[in-house]
């Protein structure tokens, strides 16, 4: 690629678990890239990291700091993004956003890379990746709406500490240090001791009695599918793993479907890879899914519940942080360079028409 092809990339939350991964998958996947800035909060600004083995200052991030940005990637929270996404696509860069802040907004495409990407086209400035359960659960739902069709979906996530941030590893971990020296344990992150327990409550409760990160996944899944009347229900739960969230699927399809038959559709899947011999004891683990960016499905079986051979029961697990996170967002922006949409399409040059 020619030097002015390279792009000026910011990562905004740059010192975060997600931020640093995002940086990390850049360089790995040799993403052209001209200029890196890595921005976070005054608390870290002036701070210097080592990116690739050059060392690298942390810069605050304001409005100006996006001067020159061809894409953003934000991963510092809603606040943050609601902020300072509309000042940066203000300026010309494309946002891709990590935070919950715009992923519902009618006109900002909410993409996993391999289900929905032409819906990428028409962005204008503003690309929302989905919450990290939402997203090692719809390449594996966009198989089988494409091949059987889908009735009614429900998923039960067992998710880990890694998708709130650095500070709840560092309380997993104190936790356990405190069990193991007999001391008691303290909680400041979740509302009791993540270690040794599993907390049904991930973010806020609504009205509904569901809580927010269970209703993320209903209203995103029907986003990114186009279907915007698919039943499905989730409990969400967070439990003491430092990476990978894991899922159990129950699936009634519209018409029959073999597990032979998902196995074949899951594996054809970009980014799928089904792990699935149970005699072996073969079945997706969170612990080797950690730091691969594929996302692993096994424990394929009728389910009996459902009659005509219309049910599924499967187990799916995936990295958090990496397709759940840092891996999309790259992903998308490699799509963009791809297809030529890194600017907004309002800012986009006009097709040259083919002479008549
Ligand atoms: N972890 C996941 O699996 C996951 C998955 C999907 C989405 N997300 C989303 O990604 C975001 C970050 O998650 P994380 O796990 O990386 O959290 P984290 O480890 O707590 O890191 C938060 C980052 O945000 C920065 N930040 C905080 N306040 C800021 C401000 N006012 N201005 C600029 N930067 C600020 C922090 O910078 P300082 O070091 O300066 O404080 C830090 O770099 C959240 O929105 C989260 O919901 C996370």
């Amino acid at each position: 690629m020619s030097q002015s092809n390279l792009l000026t990339v910011a990562v905004v939350g740059a010192t975060g678990v997600v931020g640093q991964t995002m940086v990390q998958v850049l360089t790995e996947r040799g993403f052209p890239l001209g200029e890196l800035r890595l921005l976070a909060s005054g608390r870290s600004a002036g701070r210097m990291v080592s990116v690739a083995g050059r060392t690298m200052e942390v810069v605050e991030a304001t409005p100006e700091a996006f001067a020159g940005v061809d894409i953003a990637l934000f991963s510092a929270g809603g606040d943050v993004s609601r902020q300072l996404a509309p000042q940066a696509a203000a300026r010309g860069a494309t946002v891709i956003d990590n935070s919950s802040a715009w992923r519902m907004d009618p006109s900002v495409p909410l993409v996993v890379s391999q289900v929905n990407p032409d819906d990428l086209a028409g962005h204008e400035g503003i690309i929302a990746n989905p919450n990290c359960s939402t997203m090692q659960l719809a390449p594996i739902l966009m198989a089988l709406r494409d091949a059987v069709g889908l009735e009614r979906v429900i998923v039960d996530t067992y998710q880990s500490v890694s998708g709130t941030g650095a500070r709840a590893m560092g309380e997993l971990e104190g936790q356990i240090r405190a069990h193991a020296a007999g001391e008691p344990k303290s909680a400041s992150v979740y509302p009791h001791p993540i270690a040794f327990n599993a907390i049904p409550e991930i973010d806020v409760f609504l009205d509904n009695g569901y809580t927010k990160e269970e209703w993320k996944v209903v209203a995103e899944s029907r986003k990114i599918l186009h279907l915007p009347d698919l039943r499905l229900s989730c409990t969400a739960v967070r439990i003491p793993v430092f990476i990978s969230h894991s899922e159990a699927i129950h699936v009634e399809t519209g018409t029959p479907i073999t597990p032979d038959a998902a196995r074949a559709l899951f594996a054809a899947v970009k980014g799928v890879v089904v792990q699935d011999d149970p005699g072996e004891h073969v079945y997706p683990l969170a612990s080797h899914a950690a730091g691969h960016d594929e996302i692993f499905v096994g424990r394929v079986r009728q389910d009996p519940s459902i009659p005509d051979g219309r049910g599924l029961a499967l187990w799916v697990v995936s990295d958090n942080v990496r397709k759940g996170a840092a891996t999309n967002a790259v992903e998308i922006a490699e799509v963009l360079v791809e297809r030529g949409w890194v600017a907004a399409s309002s800012r986009r040059a006009a097709p040259v028409e083919a002479p008549a």
